[in-house]
C-alpha cells in the first residue's frame, strides 16, 4: 500500500478542476452597494476615510446610479446626511427630508434599482444618538429612551416606503423595534415592504469613518446602551430571535470581518436571508493598505468576500461592490 492513501491535493492540480469543487462563490447579485445622498446642488465629494465614496447631491447621483446599473448591481443601501438636526430627528420622517426626496428620484430614474433605505434617527438628531435621550429621574444620566425613539422610527419607516424605499433596513437596536415597525408600514398599506433587520449590530469601533461620512458621531456617550457587546456571542441568537418573531425578512450580521462566527451561528440557526455588513472601516483599512502598495486589492477583497459567503452571508452590503463588480467582469 502506497502511503499517503488519502491525497487531497488531487482536486487541486489545476484551475478547471478548483472550479469544478468550488463550494463558495461571490456573484453580483450578492452584494450591495451603499450611497450618501446630501442636500445642495453639484455636490459630488470624497469622503476623506473612504476613497472612493463619496457625498451625493441630487442633481448629480444620476453618475453614480448609472455605474452602479451598468455594472448589473441591483441594490443599493440608501443614506441620508440631512441639512437640519434636532432633538428629535424632524428630517429622518419629513416628506421633504432626504431620504424621502432621493427615493423619489431614483425610483423615477431606475424604476428597477432595489432601494433599500437605511432606517435611524443618528444622522438626523442633534445628539447624534440612534434616539431621543431621557435623564434618569435620579441620577440624571442621559440615555436613549425605547419607545419613545419606536414612535420616531415607525414614522421613518412609513415615509420611506411611502417614498419609493423597496425594503426598510432598521439599524437603530431599540427593543421591539421589527414589530413596531410591521405594525407601522402594515397600517399604512406597505404589508409587502420587507424588513431588513440590522439584528446583530455591536458597539464596533469599525464605524469610524461611516461616522466621519454620515456626520453621526455621538455628541456625548456611546452606544452600548442599545447596540451590543463585542463580547458576546449567544446573546446574538436571542437578538435574531426576536427579530424573526417580530417578522424581520432578513437577518443582518454587523460588522462583518470580526464577527465571522455570528455569521456561521445565526445561519444554522434560522433560515431567513443573511446579510453581512462589510462596514466603513473594513474598507478603509483595505483601501489605506493598498495606497501604500502593501497588498493586492482585488485579492485581498475577493477573499474577505469569499470569507463572508463561506461563513453564511447570503447577502454583503459593501462600499466594494462596484470594485467586486468590475473584478468579476473580467
Ligand atoms: C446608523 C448606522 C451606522 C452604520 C450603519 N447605520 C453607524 C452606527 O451605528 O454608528 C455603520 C456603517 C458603517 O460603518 O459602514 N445607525
Ligand atoms: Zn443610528
Amino acid at each position: 500500500m502506497s502511503f499517503p492513501i488519502v491525497r487531497n491535493r488531487r482536486l487541486r492540480g489545476n484551475a478547471a478542476i478548483r472550479n469544478l469543487v468550488r463550494e463558495n462563490q461571490v456573484t453580483v447579485n450578492d452584494v450591495v452597494q451603499p450611497i450618501f445622498v446630501t442636500h445642495g446642488t453639484n455636490v459630488k465629494s470624497e469622503i476623506a476615510s473612504m476613497p472612493g465614496v463619496y457625498h451625493w447631491s441630487l442633481d448629480r447621483v444620476k453618475e453614480e446610479l448609472d455605474e452602479i446599473v451598468g455594472l448589473g448591481i441591483q441594490a443599493i443601501l440608501l443614506f441620508g446626511v440631512p441639512d437640519h438636526k434636532d432633538a428629535k430627528g424632524t428630517s429622518a420622517y419629513m416628506d421633504e427630508g432626504i431620504v424621502q426626496q432621493a427615493c423619489r428620484y431614483i425610483k423615477e430614474v431606475y424604476p428597477d434599482l432595489l432601494i433599500i433605505a437605511d432606517t435611524c434617527l443618528c444622522q438626523f438628531t442633534d445628539t447624534g444618538h440612534c434616539g431621543v435621550i431621557h435623564h434618569h429621574p435620579m441620577t440624571g444620566a442621559a440615555d436613549v429612551a425605547n419607545d419613545p425613539s419606536l414612535e420616531l422610527l415607525v414614522r421613518t419607516a412609513v415615509s420611506q416606503a411611502k417614498a419609493g424605499a423597496d425594503i426598510i433596513a432598521p439599524s437603530n437596536m431599540m427593543d421591539g423595534y421589527v414589530q413596531a415597525i410591521r405594525s407601522g408600514l402594515d397600517e399604512a398599506g406597505y404589508e409587502n415592504t420587507p424588513i431588513m433587520a440590522y439584528s446583530v449590530k455591536y458597539a464596533s469601533a469599525y464605524y469610524g469613518p461611516f461616522r466621519d461620512a454620515a456626520h453621526s458621531t455621538p455628541q456625548f456617550g456611546d452606544r452600548k446602551t442599545y447596540q451590543m457587546d463585542p463580547a458576546n456571542a449567544r446573546e446574538a441568537l436571542r437578538e435574531a430571535e426576536s427579530d424573526v418573531i417580530e417578522g424581520a425578512d432578513f437577518l443582518m450580521v454587523k460588522p462583518a470581518l470580526a464577527y465571522m462566527d455570528i455569521l456561521r451561528t445565526l445561519k444554522d440557526n434560522f433560515d431567513l436571508p443573511l446579510v453581512a455588513y462589510n462596514v466603513s472601516a473594513e474598507y478603509s483599512m483595505v483601501k489605506a493598505a493598498a495606497a501604500n502598495g502593501w497588498l493586492n486589492e482585488e485579492a485581498i477583497v475577493m477573499e474577505t468576500m469569499t470569507g463572508f459567503k463561506r461563513a453564511g452571508a447570503d447577502i454583503i452590503l459593501t462600499y466594494f461592490a462596484k470594485d467586486i463588480a468590475r473584478y468579476l467582469q473580467k
